[in-house]
This record gives structure tokens, sequence and C-alpha cells, in this order.
């Protein structure tokens, strides 16, 4: 079943009921610089975020529980039980509060789970944002951004969700504006095959291939890389069909993957090129879900 982004959006909200978007995040470019003494690496990275999203709603509940339900294409492969992220959050969100009403939230899962666009990472940063607001609690960004990373190191740049850049193992941010990036048609492609972030990481050459620098888009799509690109075909050789497929449709100007996988996307400069691959590529390979959007604006 194919759910567009207009339809979910439009979706309307019952009275007392609160809903955010957890857009999808975007990895323009990933390098991996180094593994950490504590086990993870240490990044650069140019975040951007889609349109496109998970969305969730929310409802105070009197008695101080959380409850989570989920629905859209993806929803069956998650439950909502204490391990899934948003209920996690919540917890995390009460603990910090020190007492807190509780929440009836549903999830409508419209990205694929386990992807590499930080599925997971964006629906905590969207409890987070959705229970501060319905428990009328504001927290200092600080305080925000070290529950945030508690939960996932992508999730404190899904908290604000514009193009950042993104250093240490995740919770160094900065606002990073890359001119003519707003709003550009991106297509993202997954496989159908789910990839393991820890294990990708640990599939990683060790070897440092320098700095990130993205000053415009140019040096983004000639110097950047996304040094997990190797590691994620060798858990998923599909991966290297998909880029392969985004390079062949024609006005592709940026081809990569996203995160640890196995999502790819490719940057094209009007929507009608990225129908037509849409397209092409529905038609090609079935199975594959394939999704337009754009990027988000700051
Ligand atoms: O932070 P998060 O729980 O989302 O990370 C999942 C896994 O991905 C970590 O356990 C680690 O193996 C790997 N990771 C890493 N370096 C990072 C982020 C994640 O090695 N900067």
């Amino acid at each position: 079943p194919h759910v567009e982004a207009e339809d979910v959006a439009a979706r309307p909200v019952d009275a007392g009921e609160l809903v955010e978007t957890a857009f999808a995040k975007i990895n323009l470019a990933l390098h991996v610089r180094g593994k950490r003494a504590d086990g993870y690496h240490a990044l650069e990275s140019l975040f951007v975020f889609a349109e496109l999203g998970d969305r969730l709603t929310g409802r105070i509940r009197a008695d101080g529980e959380i409850r989570l339900e989920m629905d859209g294409p993806f929803g069956p492969l998650l439950d909502g039980g204490p391990d899934n992220l948003v209920v996690k959050a919540a917890r995390a969100l009460q603990a910090h509060l020190g007492g807190s009403p509780g929440a009836d939230l549903r999830l409508t899962k419209i990205l694929p789970v386990a992807s590499g666009i930080g599925g997971g990472s964006a629906d905590a940063a969207a409890a987070l944002r959705l229970l501060t607001r319905l428990w009328n609690a504001p927290m200092a960004p600080q305080a925000l951004e070290r529950i945030a990373l508690s939960l996932g190191s992508d999730v404190p740049a899904c908290i604000g969700s514009i193009p950042q850049m993104v250093r240490g193992r995740g919770e160094l941010l900065q606002p990073q504006a890359v001119e003519g990036l707003t709003a550009m048609p991106i297509l993202l492609v997954n496989p159908g095959v789910a990839l393991s972030t820890a294990e990708v990481f640990g599939l990683w050459d060790r070897l440092d291939r320098g700095p990130l620098a993205a000053e415009g888009l140019e040096q983004l799509i000639s110097e950047g890389r996304n040094d997990l690109e190797q590691a994620a075909m060798a858990a998923a050789p599909v991966v290297a069909d998909v880029l392969a497929a985004l390079g062949a449709c024609a006005g592709s100007r940026l081809v990569r993957m996203s995160g640890s996988g196995a999502t790819c996307f490719a940057l094209f400069d009007t929507d009608r090129q990225m129908a037509e691959a849409a397209a092409a590529l529905r038609a090609g390979w079935n199975g594959w879900w394939v999704a337009e959007t754009r990027i988000r604006a700051a």
C-alpha cells in the first residue's frame, strides 16, 4: 500500500490531539573519521530532512501511562512495547520531569524500518517535541538534546530537523544552509532489506578518507562520500543495484546511500525528472520502496 505524505498530513486532528511529523533524515554525506574508545564512531555528516515522514499523534492520559498504537504501511513491523523508541522517549521525558501525565500515542509508520533514514530516531524526536507540548513542559534546548542523545546518536539532530553539519557521535550540531538545496526534489529508494546500524559500522574498513567540506552542492557531489556504502554492500549486495539504478536515471545530480543503508537517494533539479525516475524504478524493480519528496526548509 502506498501512502502519500499529503494524505497523511491532511488527516483531521481531533480536539485535544496534537500531531508531529517525524521527518526522514538523509545523510547527504557521511564521513567516518575513526573509531572512538567508547565504541562509537567519530562522524562528520551533512544531515538534511525530507518533507516526508512518519506521523505521530498524541492525547493526554490522566493515569500517567504511556500507550502506543501503530498503523501505516510499516506499522505491522514494529510493536508498541517498552523497547519502542517512542515509548522510551516518553519514559525518559517523564523521568526528567519527575512526574507528568501520560499519553495515548499513535504512530503512522510511513518510512521503512532499519533503513538508514532515521525512522526510529525521527520518531523519538517527534515524541519529545509532541510531549513537551502536550504536557506543557517547555525544555531548555540543552536538556532536550541530552535526553535525545540518550535515545540514539541521530536523535539530537532530528529534534530540529533542519540542515545541519553533525559531528562527534551525533551530538555536535551546527546549522548549515547549502545554497540551492531547499525544496530540492529528492527520491528515496529502499530495496526492502533491513540493515543493522551496528553491523554496518562493524564492517567499516577503518580507513579515514578525510574531512567533509560542503560549501555548496557541487563540492558536496564531488568531494562528499558515504563511507559506509562498501560496508552496507557487503551486508546487502542489492545496495549496489539501487545505486546503479538511481545513477542511470536521467537528471540525477547526486546519488548516494543514506546513513548505514539500505536506503539510497537521488537529488534532481525538477519534479518532472524525479517523477520519471520514480516511474521507471517502480516498473523495473518490483518490491522496492520508492518515495518522491523534497528537502525540508530550515
Ligand atoms: O546511537 P545508536 O544507538 O543509534 O547507534 C546504534 C549503533 O550504531 C551503536 O550501537 C554503534 O554500534 C553504531 N554507531 C557507531 N557510531 C556512531 C553512531 C552509531 O558506531 N556515531
